[in-house]
């Protein structure tokens, strides 16, 4: 795969943001449904998988909990909460892209955990959940594919219940630490190229340019409290470049 090509897939994808974005994130979530875990452990030397269990601990399902997992993918972060909410409970796993979902549905049922765990089509930025629906929603790196997050925010903030709490896990651009510059190479130009070869469509291009318009941290706890989640907290792993947001409903 030559750049020339990485290069050019991106740029349809950043040119048609100003049309629809959500239908470029839509279909290249599509086009890597195969790929798609393979290549988080790979590319994240099996840390994503350390995030997504110290995102599931900071959000402290209770048995019985009603937990949406927005913009689950191939449900990795429900597939984890689904161990939490017993017998009582129900996990939620939502996407707007299908085929991520067949392929959660297809772990729940390897898991023999289907009946503890529901994978439906949804919008995040149009939940059509009631208002104070779940105990908790979580996100894992998906905030950062949506343009509209403070409508995705104010969704979370409509069907949490009282005192339900948002855990939110991303990456982040890289700024300020010693890291920085080693975590900015190796996200343009290292992962781009090692997941080409599994990847051929340039869709690993995305990664790293999603990060240059996404809010900071400090910036996205600020959106939380403006739609009533609150006191927003962060732990923060490698440098800054992933974070673990947590907050509660405040009213
Ligand atoms: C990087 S993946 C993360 C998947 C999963 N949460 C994980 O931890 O691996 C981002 C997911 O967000 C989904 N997504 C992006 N925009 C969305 C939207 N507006 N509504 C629902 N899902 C969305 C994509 O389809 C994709 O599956």
């Amino acid at each position: 795969m030559k750049d020339g090509s990485l290069d050019d897939r991106w740029r349809r994808v950043a040119l048609s943001t100003s049309g629809n974005r959500s239908d470029d994130v839509h279909r290249l979530f599509s086009n890597i449904v195969n790929e798609y875990d393979f290549l988080n452990r790979l590319l994240t030397f099996g840390f994503d998988g350390y995030l997504r269990r110290q995102a599931v601990i900071a959000a402290g399902i209770q048995k019985g909990s009603i937990v949406v997992d927005a913009g689950t993918g191939t449900g990795e972060l429900a597939l984890r909460a689904v161990r939490h909410v017993g017998s009582e409970g129900m996990v939620y796993g939502v996407d707007f892209c299908a085929p991520m979902l067949d392929l959660a549905r297809e772990k729940a049922r390897q898991r023999r955990v289907e009946r503890q765990v529901h994978f439906a089509v949804e919008d995040v930025r149009t939940f059509s959940f009631p208002d104070g629906f779940a105990e908790r929603v979580l996100m894992g790196f998906a905030l950062r594919n949506v343009p509209e997050i403070e409508t995705v925010l104010g969704e979370v903030r409509r069907i949490l219940k009282p005192r339900g709490r948002f855990v939110c896990l991303e990456v982040f651009q890289p700024e300020g630490s010693l890291l920085s510059p080693f975590v900015r190479f190796y996200l343009h130009q290292i992962v781009p190229r090692v997941a080409g070869l599994f990847a051929p469509g340039g869709e690993y291009t995305y990664l790293p340019n999603s990060l240059t318009s996404f809010p900071s941290i400090n910036t996205l706890l600020g959106m939380f409290e403006k739609v009533g989640l609150g006191p927003p907290f962060a732990q923060v792993f490698l440098g800054g470049t992933s974070g673990i947001l947590c907050a509660e409903v405040t009213d």
